[in-house]
């Protein structure tokens, strides 16, 4: 069923009138699971915030040369041990990550249905364009980071593609293989500039489902918090790309 958006009768010019949409009416079952919904997109979202940031500073290590990015890959290996068997904390960590994307993404799928069910006519006149952009960019820039993930699997993970055709044993010539190949370090430069965008849009939006912005100064400490993190994980991500194609950074 769908309700046309309603304005209170008599609402003073200085008052927000309430506005009712199919999408949020108070207390009604579909509200509260859009909300769950986005809860969960948010706790996922920050799983995420956090493997990226540690898997960001993780390989600027490149920049100390071969022997201790080999040092650091072989550390992530054994983390944990003697507890944990020999790759457990990876395999934790892998089964977070999934975890996290099979939320992330699901939850992404039904809200997007839900909107889109929602508004079976379209708006004569978009006035908030901002928003449009932001969600357009949201869903295209998910599905993007989406192919971006399961192409570095395969590059680096699971399938260990080289695509000069040298050695794969050796994380270290590997990625520099890799990023000493221009189309490939554009590619990666061009995820991580979609990275930037959803996490800048995502922060925000996930600080505004946990209601961190009621007011004014929590609004601007949240669209802050979004740029800022946003420019530290896709500038950090962007430099061992560059520094390889650069020659700075070499076998
Ligand atoms: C320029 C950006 C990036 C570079 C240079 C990079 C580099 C690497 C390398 C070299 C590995 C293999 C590590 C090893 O086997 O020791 C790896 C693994 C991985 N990366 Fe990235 N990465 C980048 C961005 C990302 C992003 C944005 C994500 C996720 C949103 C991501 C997710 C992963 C995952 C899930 C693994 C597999 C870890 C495992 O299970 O072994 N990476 N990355």
């Amino acid at each position: 069923m769908s309700h046309p958006p309603t304005v209170r009768a008599g609402a003073r010019r200085d008052t927000v009138p309430f506005v009712a949409t199919a999408t949020l009416v108070k207390n009604s079952r579909s509200t509260r699971s859009t909300i769950a919904l986005k809860i969960l997109m948010a706790v996922s979202g920050i799983v995420f915030i956090g493997f990226v940031l540690a898997h960001m500073y993780g390989n600027l290590k490149a920049f100390a040369g071969h022997d201790a990015y080999n040092t650091y890959a072989e550390h992530l290996r054994e983390f944990g041990e003697p507890m944990l068997p020999h790759t457990g904390f990876l395999w934790v960590l892998r089964v977070v990550l999934l975890v996290s994307l099979v939320v992330h993404v699901s939850a992404a799928v039904v809200l997007w249905r839900r909107a889109r069910r929602a508004r079976t006519v379209k708006y004569v006149v978009k006035k908030n364009n901002h928003s449009t952009w932001a969600s357009h960019l949201m869903r295209w820039g998910g599905l993007t980071l989406l192919l971006f993930i399961i192409w570095h699997l395969l590059n680096f993970t699971i399938g260990k593609i080289n695509v000069q055709g040298g050695s794969t044993n050796d994380p270290y010539n590997l990625l520099v293989d890799s990023f000493d190949t221009w189309w490939l370090t554009l590619i990666y430069l061009f995820a991580m500039a979609m990275l930037g965008a959803h996490l800048h849009h995502g922060i925000w939006s996930s600080m505004q489902t946990l209601g961190l912005t009621n007011n004014e100064r929590s609004r601007a400490r949240a669209k802050t918090t979004g740029f800022v993190l946003a420019v530290i994980i896709a500038g950090g991500f962007s430099l061992v790309p560059i520094f390889v194609l650069a020659g700075v950074i070499t076998k």
